[in-house]
């Protein structure tokens, strides 16, 4: 008899992002007529930059033509993009990496769920609340946890993020095996200092743990005391793995291009003491399970370090900063307490109310769609998260009627 893996039976029934689309399917096809305006899932609406475009046009002319055609490429990313990340990225910030220690892969939701598989399934973790659904639903799947109680799973050391830590959750009394921390963080939009980070690292160093930096949302750092990248952190080589994605950066959501990075020098051990490189197991992993991104998509995404694509890049991210300026602002007019949207293109609210309610308010009263702050953890209960990334016209029109809906 064939059974089934179940810790599945532990997880709610379905991925927040689809439950939202269905209660907000469901509300279409009640009232057909209402436009509803998305500032749900941070998915871009802008188009890729011209720079990406034409990148990616060229690649697609050389796989017509037999002398320049490419099948399978490196599973790891071609060259090329491996060296524009490691000197754009990484160099130009005063940061050592190496371009072989860049992995280039379909998605950093993809790598932050795949990452887990090369750790063992009894250690500790350490998980932000809220918290982006994928980094406790994977672990939950791979049997690391116990079950949902109130809200919770068991067995998880959960960092909470509130208004009184200003949603940065200090470093922990006892000792994590595996820590994800996100920033600029989804959901809530606060950044993390230096000096926060620093902490992070250390307390690492001390539990000879391992950071899963997620920094998807990098290119939306404004501030220039804030770290764009966790390698700023003295000793970070050591302990952290980061995860990057041209998703929120360049509009590349639709196209299917993140990249991890995993130093040589990270380590974890073995049972017996032994200690291992995670590079190579994730190279192991990687090669194993995965067969490269597009070519035409690697030369699109290349494009983002040219000249010209670094403008267009900022004249986006510059844009839905725009977005959130707005929606910070109508913030303030409503009375409700916000943070995010300065560093970040997620703006979260503090609505002081149940935030499933609240978010069937805006449906149901202004036809907007928001992300309610309980599905991302119970830290989360009280709050809403409004993404920024939509059109002016959209944004404006929305906050309008929200405004109007709540007067
Ligand atoms: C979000 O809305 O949190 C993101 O779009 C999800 C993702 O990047 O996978």
């Amino acid at each position: 008899m064939i059974r089934i893996n179940e810790n599945y039976t532990k997880l709610k029934a379905s991925y927040l992002f689809s439950d939202i689309s269905k209660r907000v399917a469901a509300f279409q096809q009640a009232n057909p007529d209402k436009q509803i305006i998305r500032l749900g899932i941070g998915d871009v609406t802008e188009p890729l930059p011209p720079a990406c475009i034409e990148a990616m046009q060229a690649a697609t002319a050389e796989m017509a033509s037999r002398a320049t055609f490419r099948g399978y490429g490196p599973e790891q990313g071609y060259g090329f993009l491996r060296e524009a990340i490691a000197q754009h990225d990484y160099a130009a910030r005063g940061c050592r990496i190496e371009p072989d220690e860049i992995f280039v892969s379909d998605g950093a939701k993809c790598d932050s769920g795949n990452i887990q598989e090369i750790f063992a399934t009894d250690i500790r973790l350490a998980i932000p609340d809220p918290v982006y659904p994928v980094y406790i639903d994977t672990n939950v799947m791979a049997g690391r946890t116990g079950e949902n109680v109130d809200g919770r799973y068991q067995g998880v050391m959960y960092l909470e993020s509130t208004p009184q830590n200003g949603y940065v959750p200090a470093v922990p009394d006892s000792p994590a095996d595996l820590i994800y921390l996100c920033f600029p963080n989804n959901p809530t939009g606060a950044v993390a200092t230096r000096e926060q980070l620093k902490a992070w690292v250390d307390y690492a160093r001390r539990s000879r743990a391992v950071i899963l930096f997620d920094s998807a949302y990098e290119a939306y750092i404004r501030d220039p005391a804030i770290p764009h990248s966790i390698y700023e952190i003295e000793g970070a080589r050591e302990v952290a793995i980061e995860l990057r994605s041209m998703s929120k950066t360049a509009g590349f959501t639709g196209m299917r291009c993140a990249y991890a990075v995993v130093p040589k020098s990270v380590t974890a051990w073995d049972r017996a003491g032994k200690p291992h490189a995670l590079h190579a197991l994730w190279n192991r992993r990687h090669t194993t399970k995965f067969n490269g991104v597009a070519y035409p998509i690697q030369r699109s995404a290349a494009a983002i370090f040219s000249e010209a694509g670094k403008k267009q890049v900022r004249e986006m991210t510059d844009f839905y900063l725009g977005n959130a300026a707005l929606i910070r602002a109508a913030a303030a007019r409503l009375g409700f307490g916000c943070i995010g949207g300065d560093n970040a293109p997620y703006i979260w609210l503090n609505t002081g109310r149940d935030s499933w309610e609240f978010f069937d308010l805006l449906l149901a009263r202004a036809g907007v769609v928001c992300t309610p702050g309980a599905g991302f953890g119970k830290c989360g209960e009280g709050h809403v998260r409004i993404s920024a990334f939509n059109s002016r016209e959209n944004v404006a029109a929305a906050l309008e009627r929200i405004q109007k809906a709540l007067a």
